[in-house]
Parts: structure tokens; C-alpha cells; sequence
């Protein structure tokens, strides 16, 4: 039987924008109520009212930073207690910065990508899923990317964040074998989003060029598939989704029509 995400609770970082933000939307779509964070708190409560006023369903939006181990610790013991009882995390927030080669990455950027991507996962994780144990339920998504399953030049970083996140997600299905929480990864290719525009630092044509001669990717394309793995019944447990473009073969192999 599949899983109902009516009246279910997901708490989804980085709902702001891009991935997040169709996620929300998507899961607000099926029925289940959400906390959505990220950084940009006015366009988490445009989110909010519109996906409530449509989808009648509760939607708390809080102002989070992932980096901030105190604040996200803090955000969810203080939780109303409507939402105290998430059903699924959804570790979205993440971003990369730059191409540079490894050894010649900013210190800032390496900082950050490190921070966000690996702290960011860890804080929620140890933040909401010690309650989901003692629930013996839950279900931890993260969005991980081709870069955590493949290295490229000029992502050195980002692909080592990647990998990391793959690493913990394989580790934390490891330790909670013995429970009923499910743990899975979705591992995006080419998604267009704000992603490449964060990378380039405002460089519209740069990040354009990115989603050249090809049909990219969008953000619903992965919300559907992070729902399909939300709702799948509870003895199934998806390890991980790769999700390519038609014309995208591995993270350095695209075909562009140009
Ligand atoms: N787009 C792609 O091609 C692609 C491919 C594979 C994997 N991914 C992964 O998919 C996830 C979402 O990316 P996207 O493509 O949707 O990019 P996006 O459009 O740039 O959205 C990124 C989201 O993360 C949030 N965020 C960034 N830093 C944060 C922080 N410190 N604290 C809280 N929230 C933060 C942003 O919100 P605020 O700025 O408001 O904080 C925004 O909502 C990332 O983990 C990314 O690595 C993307």
C-alpha cells in the first residue's frame, strides 16, 4: 500500500527556491502539511499563504541558515506542537560556488559549499531524527546530485560535499536497519534552477550556458520523484535515484544541439 502524505508533516530546507520550493509544492499538492525554511524568509511566506489558500493544508515558514548547528538545534526543539511530529525531512538546501580548480577554490567558497552541504544535512539530521527513533518513524530524504557519485574538473568541492552526502546517507540507513525509518537519496544531473546562478555570482550568460542546446531538467521533475519515493509503501526503501536529462549521459558527458 502505498504511503499517504495526507496530514503527514515534512520539514523541507531550501523551499525558497528551485527544488525545494517544488517540493513544497508538490507535497502540499498531495495533502501533507510543511515547514518550509531556508534563508529568504519573504519568499518562504509568499510560498506559504499561496500553497495554504490552495492546497488547505498547514504551512509554517521559518527562517533558518542550515549552517547554523545552534539555530536549526533551536528551531525545531521550539516547534509548535502541531509540527513537532515531522514524518519526513527533506535535506534540500545545498548549493556549489565557482569552477575553479581544487587548489585554487576561495577559502569562503570552500566554506561555505562544506558547511552548507555537509553540516547543513547533519544539523537536521541530528536535530529531527533522534524523535523520529524514539517514534520508530520517519523518513529522511536527501537530495544529493550526480557530483556525489562522479567527480568533475572545476567541482571539486561541490563534488566532494556530493559525496559526502551520499556517504551519510548510506551510513544513517546503516545504523537505523534495526527501525522502521527509511533513508534515501535523489541524485540529480542538469536541473535548471537558480543553482547555476548562485554559481556564477550573478553571471546571467554563464549560467545560461549551462542549460544550452539541451532540455534541461526542472525543479518538478525532481519534487515528483521525491514524492514517488515519500510514497512508496512502507517495506520499500530507495536507496538512491539518479535523474539525467535525455541528453545528459554522466556528469562531464552532455550532447548540446547548438
Ligand atoms: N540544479 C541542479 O542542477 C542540481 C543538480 C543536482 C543536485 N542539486 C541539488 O539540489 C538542491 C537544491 O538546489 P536547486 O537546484 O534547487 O538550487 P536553488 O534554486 O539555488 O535553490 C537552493 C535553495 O537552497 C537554499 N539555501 C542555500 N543556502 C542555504 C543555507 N545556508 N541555509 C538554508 N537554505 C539555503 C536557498 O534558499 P535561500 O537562499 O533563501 O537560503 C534555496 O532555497 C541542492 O542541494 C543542490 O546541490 C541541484
Amino acid at each position: 500500500m502505498k504511503t499517504d502524505l495526507k496530514h503527514k508533516t515534512v520539514f523541507i530546507t531550501g523551499a525558497s527556491a528551485g527544488i525545494g520550493e517544488a517540493c513544497a509544492l508538490e507535497f502540499a499538492r498531495a495533502g501533507a502539511n510543511l515547514i518550509i525554511s531556508a534563508r529568504r524568509q519573504a519568499k518562504l511566506e509568499r510560498l506559504a499563504t499561496d500553497l495554504a489558500l490552495k492546497y488547505s493544508v498547514e504551512i509554517l515558514p521559518l527562517q533558518l541558515d542550515v549552517r547554523d548547528t545552534g539555530a536549526a538545534a533551536k528551531t525545531i526543539s521550539e516547534l509548535p506542537a502541531a509540527f513537532r511530529n515531522i514524518d519526513i525531512l527533506v535535506n534540500n538546501a545545498g548549493l556549489v560556488l565557482g569552477t575553479e580548480k581544487v587548489h585554487e577554490t576561495p577559502d569562503l567558497d570552500i566554506d561555505t559549499m562544506i558547511d552548507t552541504n555537509i553540516k547543513g544535512v547533519l544539523n537536521l539530521i541530528r536535530a529531527i531524527v533522534p524523535r523520529m527513533v524514539a517514534d520508530n518513524h520517519g523518513h529522511v530524504i536527501n537530495i544529493s546530485s550526480i557530483a556525489g557519485l562522479e567527480a568533475y574538473p572545476g567541482g571539486g568541492i561541490y563534488c566532494a560535499t556530493k559525496h559526502a552526502v551520499t556517504a551519510i546517507t548510506k551510513s544513517l540507513r546503516m545504523d537505523l536497519v534495526d527501525t522502521d525509518l527509511r533513508v534515501s537519496a535523489i541524485s540529480p544531473g542538469l536541473v535548471n534552477t537558480e543553482f547555476s546562478m548562485v554559481r556564477f555570482k550573478g553571471d546571467v550568460d554563464k549560467a545560461s550556458a549551462v542549460y544550452a542546446g539541451l532540455e534541461a531538467l526542472v525543479a518538478k521533475d525532481i519534487a515528483d520523484a521525491v514524492v514517488y519515493v515519500a510514497t512508496s509503501p512502507a517495506h520499500v526503501q530507495i536507496a538512491d535515484m539518479v535523474i539525467l536529462a535525455n541528453k545528459q549521459a554522466s556528469a562531464t558527458l552532455v550532447h548540446r544541439d547548438l
